[in-house]
């Protein structure tokens, strides 16, 4: 079984006062069919992925445990991330929830809980990042952070209870550099991890990635990928092709000059492929 030499990056904060580091390079499970998701993560494991992110949204928790169960590494060898639905809000949900994650996944101890979503305009962001508080306080989980909160979510949620999320997962791409959320998480102590890393494939055959691609001797995917690692960001680009989740993890032999990295950040164009958290909205 291969190793990544991916980097680690520590996290603000873990229970107890442990340091919990995270790969800087992991595997994103959204859109695996709960069919495909054991074999997919399998894959995933053998090629060297040590960081898996999967959502209580996506319906593939319990084939994720799957897969960890039968992958034959310690358990403290792997880094499992989860996300409260934007349904589980509410304190007594968000715990019932909870618990139906570690039991799908078939752990007693979580590595990364986010808050999903904000849910600001329908939700109580206090009230829900004071459970997640708890979560961490139990044991039962070693680092707690959110997703797709904006600045003043972030500053909301650390003035009301004092703790600063771990992470906050939000969607980044070459088309959506995020420049000044990204400025917010460094002031903040916050490590930013990009989702949709890929731009979900959309971005692959732009002429400056591609250009860049050539220049390196390597693929669209693996450039875009070694932009967001040079950068600092966590990813963990999704596939179900076992030769593009080999492909996602070869970044380690290459390195971008200042700049093919600049004419690749120059591409943003603020274009979102997923949606706005203001508009993700629905029942607490
Ligand atoms: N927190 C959030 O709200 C949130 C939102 C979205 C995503 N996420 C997380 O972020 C992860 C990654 O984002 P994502 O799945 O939306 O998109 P992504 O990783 O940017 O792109 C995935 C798409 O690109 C294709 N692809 C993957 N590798 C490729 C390669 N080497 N060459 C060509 N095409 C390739 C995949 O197709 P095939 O599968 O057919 O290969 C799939 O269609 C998710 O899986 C999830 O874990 C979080």
């Amino acid at each position: 079984m291969n190793a990544l030499p991916a980097r680690a990056i520590e996290l603000i904060h873990g229970t107890a006062g442990r340091p919990v580091t995270i790969p800087q390079l992991g595997f994103g499970t959204y859109k695996i069919t709960p069919h495909d998701t054991e074999t997919a993560v399998r894959a995933a494991i053998e090629l060297g992925y040590r960081h898996i992110d999967t959502a209580q949204m996506y319906g593939n928790e319990a084939q994720v445990g799957k897969a960890i169960a039968g992958c034959g590494l310690p358990r403290d060898q792997l880094f499992i991330t989860s996300k409260l639905n934007n349904t589980a809000h509410e304190p007594a949900r968000a715990r019932e929830s909870f618990d139906a994650t570690l039991r799908a996944l078939g752990l007693e101890v979580l590595d990364l809980f986010l808050v999903h979503w904000p849910m600001a305009l329908s939700g109580d962001l206090i009230g829900t990042w004071a459970t997640m508080i708890e979560f961490l306080d139990s044991g039962r989980v070693r680092a707690i952070g959110v997703s797709n909160h904006q600045r003043e979510h972030l500053e909301t949620i650390i003035k009301a209870t004092g703790v600063t999320p771990a992470v906050n997962q939000i969607e980044i791409h070459p088309y959506l550099t995020q420049e000044p959320l990204r400025t917010a998480h460094r002031q903040l102590g916050i490590v930013t991890q990009a989702w949709s890393p890929l731009g979900r494939g959309h971005l692959l055959r732009d002429p400056v990635i591609e250009s860049v691609a050539r220049a390196t001797g390597h693929t669209s995917a693996q450039v875009v990928l070694r932009w967001h690692l040079q950068r600092g960001d966590v990813v963990f680009p999704k596939s179900v092709h076992p030769e593009r989740i080999a492909e996602n993890s070869q970044l380690f032999d290459f390195e971008l000059d200042d700049d093919q990295l600049a004419r690749i950040s120059a591409l943003n164009r603020d274009h979102r492929f997923g949606s706005h958290p203001d508009e993700v909205q629905g029942a607490k």
